[in-house]
């Protein structure tokens, strides 16, 4: 089977492991990432969020397309491939929107009654936006279209005080036309992902990802600095919140179908566990960065006949290891601020297989044989083991094989951490 992978990531590096592992795998990337390089019979540079140039740089028909990250999606790639005549596992532009458009996803789950909606509103006016903000407090304020994880500012973590909150909202109407203003929900958060052939689901394991840049959730938003899993639930979760949250996605597809926008592709479900339940945050219609690694790291069945049932509309039911995954993300320096690029970067080999940790290349460029950092996350280290404990260990092992001004969070996956997560859960269902 001759698959096409767009994109260049540590994300779309896992995934075109699993793939090239069974058929041939061909990419289309905007910048050479060395190690999915590797791995392709043939790969193409090209802008990827424009749909005409992908389209006109691949010049083999494969079989099946996969194309990855969310503003590739957005820009209708996928949608011009098949119009070459493949047949695909990612979603059509008009599916991705329940990911592109806040205010279609939280519209879709309105009309379709659709369970772990908290109180919101899309507001095109400065005075209904203010009005909205001083009736919920606490609120969270979000720009309806991607921003790379770096648009959405919460009451208490980013506004000071209330005029900060109507400030961003209305600098959001000027801008953008419109804001999507919701209540702060309290809990804690975790990711379900879904391959999804239009109607049916097949769950992974459930990932806590983490999106603060310091130890501790201190600092600034990025774009995720690790993450981990059990393969089974998540030690602050119970048999009800997994299932709750199941049905919601089940449900979301179902709506898409009925509004004649089928879903096939990966289905990637933002919960929080609050007091009252999960409440739904946002859907993505992608694998998560670094959520893919936990997940895939663990997939028994090949990769290739996954997405190959879904693109044809007969999901099989895909098996994963029962183990404990951590990814811990190296970062340049500076990062997410000023961030340092064009630094040379070095995996040692021999010492990572040593400590059975996998390097996963994320946004790094390849020049004369050397690897250098761009302004974005490295590498994504990923650890497995028996224990989260013993996941956490390897992937610092691994962290270590790495020279170049990089840094990650130690904390993540640690017992100190996750167990601050669960005191957090148990407190909150008092
Ligand atoms: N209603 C909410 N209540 C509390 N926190 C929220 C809420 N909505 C979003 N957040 C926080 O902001 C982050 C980003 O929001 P999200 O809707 O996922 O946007 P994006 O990932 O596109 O930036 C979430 O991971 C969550 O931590
Ligand atoms: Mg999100």
């Amino acid at each position: 089977m001759k698959i096409l992978l767009v994109g260049d990531g540590a994300r779309e590096h896992i995934i075109a492991e699993k793939l090239a592992a069974d058929a041939d795998l061909y990419a289309v990337m905007s910048r050479k990432n060395p190690a999915i390089a590797r791995l392709c019979k043939k790969y193409w540079i090209a802008n990827t969020t424009d749909a005409a140039a992908v389209a006109k740089a691949v010049d083999v028909v494969a079989d099946l397309v996969f194309a990855s990250p969310d503003a590739v999606l957005a820009a209708g790639v996928t949608d011009a491939l098949v119009e070459k005549g493949m047949a695909a596992a990612s979603p059509l532009k008009a599916a991705a929107r329940i990911e592109w458009d806040k205010g279609f996803m939280r519209s879709l789950m309105v009309r379709h009654r659709i369970a772990g909606l908290p109180r919101h509103r899309v507001v095109q006016e400065d005075n209904e936006a203010i009005a909205t903000i001083r009736e919920y407090g606490m609120v969270a304020v979000k720009p309806l279209g991607l921003t790379g994880g770096k648009g959405v500012k919460v009451s208490g973590d980013h506004f000071k005080n209330m005029e900060e909150k109507f400030a961003y909202a209305q600098e959001l109407i000027a801008k953008d036309g419109s804001v999507l203003i919701e209540e702060k929900l309290i809990g804690e958060e975790f990711t379900l992902q879904a391959f999804c052939d239009g109607n049916v689901l097949a769950f992974m394991p459930p990932v806590q990802d983490h999106k603060r840049a310091f130890v501790g959730d201190l600092g600034p938003n990025t774009g995720g600095m690790g993450s981990y899993s059990t393969g089974r639930l998540l030690p602050f979760m119970n048999d009800v919140d997994l299932e709750k949250a199941q049905a919601i996605m089940q449900h979301v597809i179902n709506a898409m179908k009925k509004e004649g926008a089928p879903f096939t592709g990966v289905l990637y479900g933002q919960f929080m566990i609050t007091a009252d339940g999960p409440k739904v945050i946002e859907f993505n219609s992608r694998f998560g960065d670094p959520e893919a690694m936990n997940v895939l790291a663990l997939l028994r069945t090949p990769l290739p006949e996954v997405f190959r049932s879904m693109a044809e509309g007969k999901l099989l039911k895909p098996e994963f290891a029962n183990q404990c995954t951590v990814v811990k993300y190296l970062v340049p320096e500076g990062y997410p601020g000023k961030s340092r690029a064009d630094a040379e970067v070095k995996v040692d080999e021999a010492a990572l297989a040593e400590t059975g940790a996998s390097a996963y290349y994320a946004s790094v460029y390849e020049k004369e044989g050397n690897v250098y950092t761009t302004g974005s996350r490295t590498f994504g280290i990923l650890g497995m083991g028996g224990t989260l404990a013993e996941a956490e260990g390897i992937a610092e092992k691994g962290c270590k094989c790495v020279s170049g001004p990089v840094w990650h969070r130690h904390d993540i996956g640690t017992p100190e951490l996750v167990q601050k997560r669960v005191e957090h859960m148990k407190e909150l269902r008092k």
